[in-house]
């Protein structure tokens, strides 16, 4: 891994991907390590965020290493037209390691292209979400004791929902079941399917879970991305059509962890917080473990 990019979950192997889980579990148990001391991360979002940025930027803190970059676009010079390569290229003169967020889909893997060092997608566009994946599985390992053999619901905005995408192709190395929830106009894009289909990885589609949920190990729900619609009102079609409240839990197993890549809006009623299946802020906790075992793998600190 060390001075590997991250932009997609694929560029990261099976063993990868458990050596993450393991190291996060390792910082979770000792989190205030100065692996980072002399190490500057640039942390560029293009587009908002509360949980990625502060999870990365807590981690850098944690492991004592310092962070430049801006939470806002409009007050670097893109505003004044700066190209992203013309952007990347400087920053990655002035540190060891690039994050960054951009709406474009590819933005990542292009600027992994131009890059002197290191860049870790932290999202880009509808495309893929690789680090929130792997704190999803960290999440997902903690709470089933295995990452094989889950049944493995996946509800909401699969069409637009980038955290999804990368859950579902970093999960199929694991013998999954998948049942994709989500209305006609947002279902998982053909050419995921088709991935699933190479690997012989089973999945069903539904319009509706309240029949099924008893059969799933993880519920992950997701937020219909208001964003990415180029029609308002396409999106007041399907904003609300799947909301999860604590009633429907009540024949579900014990193991069932409910999980959210976060922020909701409203496919998760308040009333399911209390209930102990709920993980979705012990989940986004994960992210700063997860993000610390990323970062110091790729700078060969771990
Ligand atoms: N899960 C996630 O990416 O959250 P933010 O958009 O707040 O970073």
């Amino acid at each position: 891994m060390k001075d590997k990019s991250l932009v997609s979950i694929t560029d990261f192997s099976k063993e990868e991907i458990l050596r993450i889980v393991e190291l996060a579990a390792e910082f979770e148990a000792n989190p205030n390590q100065k692996l980072l001391d002399g190490k500057v991360v640039s942390s560029l979002f293009f587009e908002p965020s509360t949980r990625t940025r502060l999870s990365f930027e807590t981690a850098i803190n944690r492991l004592g290493g310092g962070i430049i970059g801006f939470t806002d676009s409009s007050s670097s010079s893109t505003s004044k037209g700066e190209s992203l390569n013309d952007t990347i290229k400087m920053v990655s003169n002035y540190s060891d390691l690039i994050v960054m967020r951009h709406p474009l889909e590819g933005s990542a893997r292009y600027a992994s292209e131009v890059s002197d060092v290191p860049v870790i997608n932290a999202g880009d566009g509808a495309n893929q979400h690789p680090t929130q994946t792997l704190l999803d599985m960290y999440s997902i390992y903690k709470t089933q004791g295995t990452l094989d053999n889950l049944n493995i619901f996946l509800v909401g905005d699969l069409k637009y929902g980038r955290t999804v995408h990368s859950l579902m192709m970093a999960m199929s190395q694991f013998n999954p079941t998948f049942n994709f929830i989500s209305p006609d106009s947002l279902k998982m894009p053909d050419e995921y399917k088709l991935f699933l289909d190479k690997q012989g990885i089973k999945y069903y589609e539904h319009h509706e879970f309240t029949d099924i949920i008893e059969e799933a190990d993880i519920l992950y729900m997701t937020r219909v991305q208001r964003e990415r619609f180029s029609d308002p009102i396409e999106y007041e079609k399907v904003k609300n059509v799947y909301v999860l409240r604590n009633a429907m839990l009540d024949n579900t197993k014990d193991n069932l962890r409910i999980l959210h890549p976060l922020p909701r809006v409203n496919e998760i009623h308040t009333d399911v917080d209390a209930n102990p299946k709920a993980y979705y802020f012990e989940q986004a906790e994960n992210g700063v473990y997860a993000r610390m075992a990323i970062m110091a793998s790729i700078l060969g600190v771990k």
